[in-house]
Order: C-alpha cells, then sequence, then structure tokens
C-alpha cells in the first residue's frame, strides 16, 4: 500500500474526507487534526497544532489526539504542522462586523501563522453563516476571501447539523445548519489574492420555500437518453422550486436548458415553460422528452440557440415569472484527463456541452466566462417580472489545485439587479468517490451544489 503522507489514517477512515459534506456526526472538530496531521514529523517529535476559538472542553478532546495543541500566539514555539480555528460561536451580521473581527483578531491570528506554520500545512477556519430570524449574511463567504490573501484556500467542506428537538432555524422550519470547513494551505507563493471588499446585496427578507437548509437527494436513475448530458439537475428538485415560487400557469424560464429538466418539471407542475438550449444533440433530447410529457399544458417553447439571441424570438412572453437554471461548469468538462471525462468516454457519453465557440463551457479564461455568464443573466432578468425569483443551481469549481468560489463570485455579481434571499446546499451521496490522489495529495469530490434564490429588485 502507498504511504500516506498527509496522516496516519487508513483507507477507511480517510475516505470520510474525499467527499465535500459530511454530518457532524461522523466528523468532529478532532478529526480534522487526525486527518490533516500525522503523530509524528520526520524526526519523531511530536507534531504541533495550533487551536483556536474553542471552550476547555472542546480543547481536552483536541489534545486527545496525542499531538502538542498550543492556543496562544506563543512565539517560542516550535513551527505548527496545522491550525484549526473555530469562528461558530461568533456572530457577524455584516461586512462591517466581518472587518472588524478580522483586523482585531484573525488578521495577528493569521500574521503569526504566516511565520509559524509549516510549508505545504493546512489551516482551516470552522465557521457559519449569520442566520437569524429572517436575516442572513453569508459572512463565511467574506472570511473566506479575507484568509485567502495569506493562504491558498484549497477546499471547501461543509459539516452538516441537525437543529437538536423543536429548536427552529430562520426559516421558521424545524431545519438544518450547516458549519463551513474552509481548507487553506500554506505555499511557498501566498498569498495569491488581493481581497476585494464584498458586497453582496442581501435581502431582508428570507424567500421561503419547501426545501431546508441542506438536503440529500434521491433522485430516481435516469433514463439512459438523459444521460447523455454531462450536468443535468432533477426534475424533483427543480419541482419543489417552481411549486415553491410560482402559481399554476405562471411563466419559467431557463436560459441553458441541457436535457429540458426545467422544462419537463414546469409542465409537470401546470406551468408553462420556455428556454434555450444551444448544443443540437441535448435541445433534441429535451425535445423527445417534452413531446411525451403527458400533460395539459401546452404552452411551451424550447429554442435550438445560443440564449444570446433572445430578442430575436418574438414569440417568446415578454415577462418570466420566475427563473430557474444551472450554468455550464465553466470548462471542467473540457479538461483533459478529468476522472469523470475517462469514465464517460468510456461508456460512449458525451463528455463536453458542444465544440460550439458560443458555448459558454468552451471559455478557458474564468474572469471571461463569468463575465459572459453574468451579462447573459443580467439580460434574462430584465425580463423577470418585479418582486420574481431567480434561482441558481451551482458548484464552486476546482481546477488545478485552485478553487475558483464560482458560486460566491456570482452573487457578488449579480448584486446589481438582484438581492440574495436564500442559500441552499444539495447534498449528493449517489456518486463514486474518485480517490483523487490518496497517498499523496489531498483534493475531495465535491459533491454539493448550491441553491442560489435571489429576488428581483426595485433596482432594474
Ligand atoms: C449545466 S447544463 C444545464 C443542464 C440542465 N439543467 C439539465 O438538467 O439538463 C448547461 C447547458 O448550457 C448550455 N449552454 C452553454 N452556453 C449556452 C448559450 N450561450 N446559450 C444557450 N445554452 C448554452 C450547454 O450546452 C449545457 O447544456
Amino acid at each position: 500500500m502507498k504511504v500516506n503522507r498527509l496522516n496516519d489514517l487508513d483507507p477507511k477512515t480517510y475516505i470520510k474526507f474525499l467527499k465535500s459534506w459530511a454530518s457532524e456526526k461522523e466528523i468532529t472538530a478532532r478529526d480534522f487534526i487526525l486527518f490533516f496531521t500525522k503523530e509524528k514529523d520526520e524526526q519523531g517529535n511530536i507534531n504541533n497544532v495550533f487551536a483556536w476559538g474553542f471552550p476547555d472542553s472542546e480543547l481536552q478532546k483536541l489534545r486527545s489526539t496525542r499531538r502538542n495543541i498550543f492556543t496562544a500566539l506563543d512565539k517560542n514555539a516550535h513551527d505548527y504542522s496545522y491550525a484549526l480555528i473555530n469562528l461558530q460561536n461568533f456572530e457577524f451580521k455584516n461586512a462591517e462586523s466581518v472587518t472588524t473581527f478580522f483586523n482585531e483578531k484573525l488578521e495577528p491570528i493569521l500574521l503569526f501563522l504566516q511565520n509559524h506554520l509549516c510549508l505545504k500545512a493546512y489551516v482551516t477556519i470552522l465557521v457559519r453563516n449569520y442566520s437569524k430570524e429572517s436575516l442572513y449574511f453569508p459572512c463565511s463567504w467574506m472570511i473566506g476571501e479575507l484568509v485567502r490573501t495569506y493562504f491558498h484556500m484549497k477546499d471547501e467542506k461543509l459539516v452538516c447539523q441537525d437543529l437538536i428537538n423543536d429548536e427552529k432555524n430562520f426559516l421558521g422550519l424545524k431545519g438544518k445548519e450547516v458549519v463551513y470547513a474552509l481548507n487553506f494551505r500554506k505555499e511557498e507563493n501566498s498569498p495569491i489574492k488581493t481581497f476585494e471588499k464584498p458586497d453582496f446585496s442581501i435581502s431582508a427578507e428570507y424567500a421561503q420555500n419547501q426545501l431546508p437548509q441542506w438536503f440529500v437527494l434521491k433522485p430516481p436513475p435516469r433514463k439512459e437518453k438523459v444521460k447523455l448530458h454531462p450536468g443535468k439537475y432533477p426534475e424533483i428538485l427543480v419541482a419543489d422550486l417552481i411549486k415553491s415560487y410560482t402559481q399554476r400557469g405562471d411563466i419559467i424560464f431557463d436560459p441553458m436548458s441541457g436535457t429540458g429538466s426545467t422544462q419537463v418539471a414546469a409542465l409537470e407542475c401546470g406551468r408553462k415553460a420556455y428556454g434555450f438550449e444551444i448544443a443540437r444533440h441535448f435541445f433534441d433530447i429535451a425535445t423527445e422528452r417534452l413531446a411525451n410529457i403527458p400533460t395539459d399544458q401546452t404552452e411551451y417553447q424550447l429554442i435550438n440557440n445560443d440564449v444570446r439571441k433572445i430578442e430575436k424570438y418574438k414569440t417568446l412572453p415578454g415577462t418570466f415569472d420566475y427563473i430557474i437554471t444551472s450554468p455550464p461548469y465553466w470548462d471542467m468538462l473540457n479538461m483533459k484527463g478529468a476522472d469523470t471525462q475517462k469514465r464517460r468516454k468510456q461508456k460512449g457519453l458525451h463528455i463536453n456541452y458542444s465544440d460550439l465557440k458560443k458555448d459558454l463551457g468552451n471559455y478557458e479564461n474564468y474572469e471571461d466566462f463569468l463575465d459572459q455568464l453574468v451579462e447573459i443573466y443580467e439580460r434574462i432578468v430584465l425580463r423577470l417580472k418585479a418582486n420574481g425569483y431567480f434561482t441558481i443551481i451551482v458548484k464552486n469549481i476546482k481546477k488545478k489545485g485552485i478553487i475558483y468560489t464560482f458560486a460566491w463570485d456570482l452573487v457578488q455579481r449579480l448584486s446589481k439587479q438582484m438581492e440574495l434571499t436564500n442559500v441552499q446546499f444539495w447534498l449528493q451521496d449517489d456518486i463514486k468517490i474518485a480517490p483523487y490522489g490518496w497517498g499523496s495529495a489531498w483534493v475531495s469530490n465535491t459533491f454539493h451544489q448550491y441553491i442560489l434564490t435571489f429576488k428581483k429588485t426595485g433596482l432594474s
């Protein structure tokens, strides 16, 4: 068996960290230490770990890992092989409270770690977004952006909690909370990113729907033809959102329809359905699926073209009641050697959406891709009714060891026209785990998707 360079764990325990989400019963703070360090360094000395923000009772558990646990910025200590910072008990309800905390507490810690953390060592920040009554603030994203000015961001993991007994979450639902474990690494050339103050437009009111903050979906197996599409979302998920945000007879739109899951769900819920899809083969699959739906809702139209041509189509309704969509996963499907790509190729399935230049999945530069996508969204928001909702189902992207916070970036960029009104996570556990880098490097499988819902504000 290969030597595992990161920790002393056997493959079975290691595997818990290969998935980008876990329940809090599966993974505790102690497990992070066991995962990110070995008990002893190469000279046989016990490894030092810096832990901050834990109550005494928790520290005792951390000490049972048999590593040396340090809690103060002690300049005489040896180098640290890992740092675990717990911000779960802090409440940051706006950007100002994060900035104050960063300046007074977090930045001194990061400066200290910059000097005392071993090269290639990890830093984990445990933090939760603010959500109380109807106020929500994604402080974790802002903290993530700030820490990125010191260390490379490598991974985001969700630790999912069930709220106990009849404790209710901000939606008034007996709900479930998410703690982010943001994982960074000290590299030779850290820092890599300059900080841009986030400007999220957050709605004062939460847009409720049936779904809790996180949930695992087990969609029915996909039909053979639909499997041809590499990035499909389940109709049961779309149907739930459509029923929450619209009425019977309302008009639903998806600018990038793929196999037509949005339209299928919309028609089945008695709504009207419109959309674009640039790739001919997916358009054909979608058209066939729509023709076979037993529904009395006859009003639908799918157009095989670049959605940027929308103005040309005069038969489309002038206003949409709800938009729901999922963008291409940047150009990840074009990444040669990607694991899923290999598997899809072997099965004779499509490995990308299309080779078309106008297909957003074929832009190589992340910023260009984001600009184009945002431009498309901004253009279609103009057709969304006032106070209408817009849901985007999207993943953050990991490419060549770098994490691109696609979901966070979209929220930031779309804030001019819309307010974020809900963030939920669709967790997948029906995909085979790939043991990327086992033994040498750690790369987790991203099995969580953001469900970002915006409300069109009066601004546009
Ligand atoms: C993630 S997939 C959507 C999957 C879809 N939600 C489903 O469940 O099948 C994104 C789709 O956007 C399409 N696309 C990319 N650029 C486009 C453009 N400029 N106009 C219209 N569609 C585009 C791709 O061909 C791809 O099928």
